[in-house]
């Protein structure tokens, strides 16, 4: 299979990511709680308290894959509606099925669209939420101005994201397991070793925390803040407009 990045420039090409995630929308789920030991739902539903939802909120799942943060948006924030969308429709399709069951009060709806263009008007969200999919954006600005663009005024953009841990002997260990472990689970589950072998690239290379709150001010945001999780391995943004 084709590597979703391109080798020469080092980062993810928008072709690449798509015929990744269209490949592995099936696998996707698996391979996140395995790899994860389970921490990924944890992650989420830290995410999702840092929406700080109301039943009148309208928000905004961008890259939202196979929808866990969209149904634990609905499920645990219960706002009034969640809009769930991302640019590969087999992805999105998984995460339709899971709101069959979906029995609470917030509108669920699914649109294939992509994060860096977004086809909605300006200051149309409440809240706009990603999970691990800002990293593989070509043009991670180009979202950020996008999510600013459609917030309302006071909203705000949570984005959760695999980080730097800021001990270093953890941070070792930690990048040890990316190059050695994630591939071969990867391959196991989904049968895709080049694609596992750069998302261990990908979090190392990814902005520190501090970086990556430069970039969303640079953007336009007026207030960030960051909230490491499991030491550092993953870490939650809150930009406002
Ligand atoms: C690692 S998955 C994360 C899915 C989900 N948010 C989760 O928490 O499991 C990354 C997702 O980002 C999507 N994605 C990447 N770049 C995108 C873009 N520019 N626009 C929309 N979706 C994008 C991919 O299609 C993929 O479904």
């Amino acid at each position: 299979m084709t590597p979703m990045h391109d080798p020469a420039a080092g980062r993810p090409t928008t072709e690449g990511v798509r015929r990744t995630f269209s490949t592995i929308a099936s696998r996707y789920d698996l391979f996140n709680s395995v790899s994860s030991l389970g921490l990924d739902r944890y992650w989420r539903s830290v995410a999702v308290r840092h929406a700080e939802l109301t039943p009148r909120s309208v928000v905004l799942d961008v890259a939202a894959g196979t929808g866990d943060l969209t149904m634990a948006i609905a499920r645990q924030g219960r706002p009034k509606s969640v809009m769930s969308t991302d640019f590969v429709a087999e992805m999105l399709d998984v995460a339709r099925k899971k709101a069959q069951d979906y029995q609470g009060p917030t509108a669920i709806e699914f649109e294939v669209a992509d994060a860096q263009a977004l086809p909605f008007d300006d200051a149309s969200f409440d809240v706009v939420t990603v999970a691990f999919g800002v990293r593989n954006m070509p043009d991670r600005a180009a979202n950020f101005r996008e999510a600013k663009r459609v917030l309302k005024p006071g909203g705000r953009y949570v984005v959760l994201e695999f980080s730097r841990p800021p001990f270093v002997p953890f941070r070792s260990m930690y990048y040890a397991y990316l190059k050695t472990v994630i591939p071969v689970l990867g391959t196991l589950l989904t049968g895709d070793r080049p694609s596992f072998l750069y998302l261990g690239e990908s979090i190392r290379a990814f902005p520190s925390q501090m970086s990556l709150a430069r970039e969303l001010y640079a953007a336009g945001f007026k207030k960030v803040s960051w909230h490491n999780l499991t030491l550092g391995i993953v870490a939650i943004h809150v930009a406002q407009v």
